[in-house]
């Protein structure tokens, strides 16, 4: 029998839950995976040897369960519907069943006036989890991912084109880093936690890379030519809203699609460009950061769907037209739908004086260029 801690991972079967879960297990620690259903993902876990808990992580009461015999938890708001609510779950529950350490992740915009909802619950999320003097807390303050970009990759692959509204294709505005990347820093937190106690890190990748590289890299995994294309928010609206009714409902929530439309005005600003790259994959994670190309190289080798072919490449110029004929999402009508509570004058992160301060590049973690 292992005598190392058992450690709790939420969201278990999202994207950063699962590389957390087998690497952990790699490492030699006991895991308990809380997961909404069994399915195909959860299997995975179970076969690796992760122990399966079920349940709803907004019930204070699953949360409870999920927390019995562990001391350590990897917290990991789902993006919607309500980051807080989660976060008030699990800090009442972490409580109660007294927590010694939690590894956070939280969000490199993470602010308290932001135009997004979500990054304000972020924001509050972090304060409610550090309450408890007596449980330590280590933050995981990350970017964009690279993932975000890999939904682009069908039209690239039949079309030639990435789209999204990034601003100027040559401007280096992002580290991207791999969920799993992401994943070991985590792990690191987790399993030391006399290290990472009290501190925060920003997992990146190892270089800022602009949109026409993000396009070049997919083009090389996909072994064609990719061009980015700078498209309009209102299209990345529609787009958004073209494939919500081709999926399951849950993989469209226009609460998520309005945060979507505000990280990318965030990445046109250059807010992810902001000290990036770090060494915290290197020094906590314990690995050299994943190169974007590799990632894609990765996501391609597991999606063989994606050669050309005509009738793939009449699929996507489908989704296009579709696209076109499809109605903007109305961005009040959201607002209010949600009840969001909107801000008198909320900030992005560039025009807010606080984040600057706390977000200052500093001399030891700041690397131009490339990660050493
Ligand atoms: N994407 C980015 O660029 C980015 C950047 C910075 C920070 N973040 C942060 O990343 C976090 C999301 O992490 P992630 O991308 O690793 O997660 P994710 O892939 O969105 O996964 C969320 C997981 O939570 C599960 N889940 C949702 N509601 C549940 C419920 N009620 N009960 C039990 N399980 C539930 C989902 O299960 P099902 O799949 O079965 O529904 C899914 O496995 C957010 O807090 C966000 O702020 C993201």
């Amino acid at each position: 029998m292992s005598t190392r801690p058992k450690i709790l991972v939420t969201s278990a079967t999202g994207k950063t839950g699962t590389p957390t879960v087998l690497q952990l297990l790699e490492k030699g620690f006991p895991v308990r995976a809380f997961v909404r259903r069994l399915d195909r993902r959860s299997e995975a876990l179970e076969s690796a040897g992760a122990e399966i808990f079920i349940g709803n992580q907004y019930s204070i009461s699953d949360m409870r369960a999920a927390m019995v015999g562990v001391k350590r938890a990897y917290q990991c708001a789902p993006a919607a519907p309500n980051p807080l609510y989660f976060y008030a779950a699990f800090t009442a529950a972490a409580y109660e069943a007294n927590l010694e350490h939690v590894v956070t992740l939280g969000q490199w915009l993470s602010s308290a006036d932001h135009h997004s909802p979500m990054t304000r619950s972020v924001y509050m999320g972090e304060i409610l989890t550090k309450m408890r003097p007596e449980m330590t807390v280590t933050t995981i303050n990350v970017g964009w991912f690279a993932d975000n970009y890999m939904n682009g990759l069908d039209v690239a692959a039949q079309l030639g084109v990435f789209s999204m509204p990034l601003g100027d294709g040559n401007i280096k505005k992002n580290a991207a880093p791999s969920n799993e990347d992401i994943a070991s820093v985590a792990v690191g937190a987790l399993i030391d936690p006399d290290t990472h106690a009290g501190k925060t890190y920003r997992p990146t990748g190892p270089e800022l890379i602009s949109p026409n590289e993000i396009a070049a890299a997919m083009g090389k995994a996909l072994g064609r030519t990719v061009k980015y294309q700078d498209i309009s928010e209102k299209m990345l609206l529609k787009a958004f809203k073209a494939r919500g009714s081709q999926v399951a409902a849950a993989d469209y929530s226009e609460a998520g699609v309005y945060q979507i439309k505000l990280y990318a005005e965030e990445y046109r600003r250059g807010a992810f460009a902001v000290n990036a790259p770090t060494r915290d994959v290197k020094t906590v994670g314990g690995r050299m950061p994943e190169s974007f190309e590799s990632i894609a190289s990765r996501y391609v080798a597991n999606r063989p769907d994606l050669k050309p072919s005509i009738s793939g490449k009449l699929n996507a110029l489908a989704g296009f037209l579709k696209i076109l004929v499809t109605r903007a999402p109305d961005i009040a009508d959201i607002e209010a739908q949600n009840d969001f509570v909107m801000l008198k004058s909320p900030t992005f992160c560039l025009d807010d004086a606080e984040w600057r301060e706390t977000h200052q590049p500093t001399d030891l973690k700041l690397v131009p260029g490339k990660v050493a």
